[in-house]
């Protein structure tokens, strides 16, 4: 098992360039299911999800390339036929984001049968409501040994209101209505700009889409969608973890290839902490200001609101600003695993139910420390830049599912950071 060795006390100068969205990108390659056609899509972060989806889909006979046409960040895939739809255990249970085949599949083929998620690290995570809108959509749904199986000859449209927001149960409800009989209307849509993402690409395709990026999205059916080539969107969590990053080390770092647009709760946020921020069309550059940073609260929230997926990066900066800050986590029922683990590290945190309580400005030490999900590990990487000594973070497998190498990135930068690898003595 791969393992981090950071040693803190650098401040990050220059320029750290953003990949393309992994949560964006999933869907996508998800949508590729739609068609017999070829899809390209341009951006594709390298990362381990990514490689997981390319499993899942070769595994039910499409062709997927990454890395296509000697591009590192193209890939093609082509479901010409898919002999064997179904999401088998062993790779859902590595990856919840596996759902997202589910409408796609049922769309496609009528069928779909994929392994029930279990609970994951930050919460029960149910797909309860991709179940219940594809029935109301005709599918029938059955479960056996661990599976559901969803059938449906041909999807009809209907009216269906989320009971509450959900980002992977909006796409892939929208990847089921693309293909339906009639007119689907959505209400209680997530917001999110992967959401956005993937209505552009099946848009592409053929698809007839309003209001996406809304909370009510409206679909007319088509009876077959095309080939279609899409750029995925910047990541906006990768880029939040860096202007962190930048912030928190009292650097000056310029976040290269981001959409400051979908970052605009997180940079009101840094703001009121009195980091400085020259905010331009795809980059944000972020240097310490004068003073000492303060201590804001935060409350995640569904987009446009502060994202839970940086929530752990938010309370490693406010272990170093001056007071106490209340970190309100709505989201998701448990994502408070970094909390020990900061606190190992000499942080002051303590949690009642959803809200942390961090009083600031700790010294922070270094320690052995544990990652448990992807942007715990983040927050960790984070709190180890600023520590006082030499962090090794384990478990590093969570954090390489979704940032593409964020080691190589930061110590262009200037971090002091290297991947110990146990396995044959490897890196
Ligand atoms: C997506 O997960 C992201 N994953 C998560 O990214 C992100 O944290 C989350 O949205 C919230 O923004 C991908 O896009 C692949 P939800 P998702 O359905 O879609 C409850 C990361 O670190 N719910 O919006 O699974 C659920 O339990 C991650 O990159 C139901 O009750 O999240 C949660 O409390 C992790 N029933 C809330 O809704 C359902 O059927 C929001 O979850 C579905 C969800």
């Amino acid at each position: 098992m791969d393992k981090f060795v950071v040693r803190g006390g650098n401040p990050l100068l220059g320029t750290i360039k953003v990949s393309g969205a992994k949560n964006s990108a999933l869907p996508c390659m998800a949508a590729a299911i739609l068609t017999e056609d070829e899809v390209i899509l341009e951006n594709i972060p390298q990362v381990r999800d990514i490689e997981t989806e390319r499993k899942l889909l070769a595994s039910m006979g499409a062709e997927v390339e990454l890395g296509y046409g000697r591009a590192q960040h193209r890939t093609r895939i082509k479901c010409g036929i898919l002999s064997d739809p179904i999401a088998k255990y062993e790779i859902v249970k590595t990856m919840r984001a596996s759902s997202l085949v589910l409408g796609p599949l049922i769309a496609r083929t009528g069928m779909a049968r994929v392994a029930m998620p279990g609970g994951c690290a930050i919460g029960g995570r149910p797909i309860d409501l991709h179940i219940k809108g594809l029935e109301s959509m005709g599918a029938t749904v059955t479960y056996d040994h661990g599976y559901l199986e969803a059938r449906a000859d041909r999807l009809k449209g209907a009216h269906i209101v989320f009971d509450k927001i959900t980002v992977t149960g909006t796409e892939d409800l929208l990847m089921a209505a693309v293909l339906a009989d009639g007119e689907t209307v959505f209400e209680n849509c997530a917001r999110e700009p992967e959401v956005t993402d993937l209505a552009a690409l099946l848009t592409a395709m053929g698809a007839k889409i309003e209001g996406a990026g809304t909370s009510t999205i409206k679909v007319q059916g088509v009876t077959r969608l095309h080939g279609a080539r899409h750029r995925i969107n910047p990541d906006r969590i990768e880029a939040g973890t860096f202007l962190i990053a930048g912030a928190i080390t009292g650097g000056d770092l310029n976040v290269d290839a981001c959409e400051p647009k979908h970052l605009g709760a997180l940079i009101s946020k840094l703001e009121e902490c009195g980091v400085k921020l020259d905010v331009g069309k795809d980059s944000i550059r972020v240097r310490s200001g004068s003073g000492p940073l303060k201590a804001a609260d935060i409350s995640t929230q569904e987009y446009p609101g502060f994202p839970t997926d940086m929530q752990a990066q938010y309370m490693a900066l406010a272990t170093q600003t001056e007071g106490t800050s209340i970190v309100t986590e709505n989201i998701f029922e448990n994502r408070f695993m970094h909390v020990g683990e900061l606190n190992r590290m000499g942080a002051d945190i303590t949690v009642q139910g959803r809200t942390a309580t961090v009083r600031g400005k700790s010294p922070l030490q270094s320690a052995a420390v544990m990652c448990s999900d992807l942007r715990a590990s983040a927050s960790l990487v984070l709190a180890a830049l600023v520590a006082d000594g030499e962090t090794i973070l384990d478990r590093v497998y969570h954090l390489d599912r979704g940032y593409e190498h964020f080691e190589d990135k930061l110590r262009g930068v200037g971090a002091q950071i290297r991947r110990m690898g146990e396995v044959f003595g490897k890196k």
